[in-house]
C-alpha cells in the first residue's frame, strides 16, 4: 500500500521574477511503509527541495502530494497534521536549532503537538536518551555543543514527535567516521525497532548500499531512476554521467574483473566482496 507519494510535482523557485528556478520537474516517487529509502543525486539536483515536500513545508508549484491515500493540501489541518506525521531533519541542523536550551529545543515539537508538560517531560528524555544525549547537556545552549551532538540534538527534535515518516537531509554530512557511523546506527535501527518509513538524503554511496531498501536517483529536478541498490548500482556509468558513484567496493571490483580476474561486478558492501573474495580463493584453492 502507498504510504507517501508525490504525483506530477514540480517547483519552482522565485516564479514571476528574472531569478526563477525550476528545482522540480514533474517528480512521481510512491513509497511503501517500512521502507528505508535512501535519496541520491548531485548537489542542486532538487533533493532538499522534494524532501521539503514531504512534509508540507514548502507547497507545490504543480502536483498534488498523498499521504495514506490523502492529499496533504487538501484543508489546513490535514498539512498542520501532515508536519507531525512527517518528520522532517534539515540539513544543516542550525537551521533546526534556535531556543535557548538542547531541552526546550527537542520539546518544540510535542509542545507544539499540544501535549501536556508531563507527556513532553517523557518525551524530550525518551528522545535524548535515545540518540544518546545525556541528561546534563539538556540544560546547555545548543550553539554550545559539537558537529555530531547539534545533529543529535536535531534528531532527538523529530523523534520526540514520534513521526510515521522520518526523513534526514544529509544528516552525517560534515562528520567525522565515528559521528557518521553513530547516526547511521540510530536511524537504522529506529526503523528496525519501530518498523516506520525512513527517508535519507544521502551523498555516500557506501552508506547507501548498506542500508537502503529503496534508492531514488535524482537529477537536474527530475527523478532519473528508483530501484534496489542493486538495480541503481549496476549501471555505474550512467550514475558518473550525472555526477555520481559507485561505492568504493565495487569500484574495486569492477578494476579487478579488467585485470581477468574472474570476479562479480555486482559487489556493493564490503561484506559482499569479502565473500567474493572468499568464494574466489576457495575455487583456487588459496584458503
Ligand atoms: N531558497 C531557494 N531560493 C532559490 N533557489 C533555491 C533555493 N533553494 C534551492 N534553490 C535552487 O533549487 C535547486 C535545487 O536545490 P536543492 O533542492 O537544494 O538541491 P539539493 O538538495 O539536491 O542540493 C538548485 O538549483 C538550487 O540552487
Ligand atoms: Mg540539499
Amino acid at each position: 500500500m502507498s504510504h507517501l507519494k508525490t504525483e506530477n510535482l514540480s517547483y519552482v523557485y522565485g516564479e514571476g521574477t528574472p531569478f526563477k528556478i525550476t528545482a522540480l520537474d514533474n517528480v512521481n516517487i510512491d513509497l511503501e511503509k517500512g521502507e528505508l529509502v535512501a535519496i541520491i543525486g548531485h548537489t542542486g539536483s532538487g533533493k532538499s527541495t522534494l524532501v521539503q515536500h514531504l512534509n508540507g513545508l514548502l507547497k507545490p508549484t504543480e502536483g498534488k502530494i498523498f499521504l495514506d491515500d490523502e492529499n496533504i493540501w487538501e484543508s489546513k489541518s490535514k498539512v498542520y497534521d501532515t508536519r507531525f506525521r512527517v518528520g522532517l531533519c534539515f540539513q544543516y541542523p542550525e537551521y533546526q536549532l534556535f531556543e535557548s536550551t538542547v531541552y526546550k529545543d527537542i520539546a518544540f515539537g510535542p509542545t507544539n503537538m499540544g501535549l501536556n508538560e508531563k507527556e513532553i517531560d517523557e518525551r524530550v528524555r525518551s528522545a535524548a536518551k535515545y540518540v544518546g544525549i545525556p541528561d546534563g547537556m539538556l540544560a546547555k545552549s545548543p550553539f554550545d555543543l559539537s558537529g555530531g551532538e547539534k545533529r543529535r540534538v536535531a534528531i532527538a527534535g523529530v523523534i520526540s514527535m514520534e513521526p510515521e515518516v522520518l526523513i534526514l537531509d544529509e544528516p552525517t554530512s560534515g562528520l567525522d567516521p565515528r559521528g557518521r557511523e553513530q547516526i547511521l546506527g540510530l536511524i537504522k535501527n529506529y526503523r528496525e525497532k519501530t518498523g516506520k518509513t525512513v527517508i535519507i538524503v544521502s551523498h555516500s554511496m557506501d552508506d547507501v548500499a548498506r542500508f537502503a531498501t529503496k534508492v531514488i536517483v535524482m537529477n537536474d529536478s527530475r527523478v532519473e531512476n528508483s530501484g534496489t541498490v542493486d538495480e541503481i548500482f549496476e549501471n555505474s556509468s550512467r550514475l558518473s554521467e550525472i555526477g555520481l558513484s559507485v561505492p568504493q567496493i565495487t569500484e574495486i571490483f569492477i578494476r579487478l574483473k579488467k585485470m581477468g580476474y574472474p570476479v562479480s561486478e555486482k559487489v556493493y558492501t564490503v561484506e559482499q566482496g569479502h565473500s567474493e573474495l572468499m568464494r574466489l580463493f576457495a575455487e583456487r584453492g588459496i584458503v
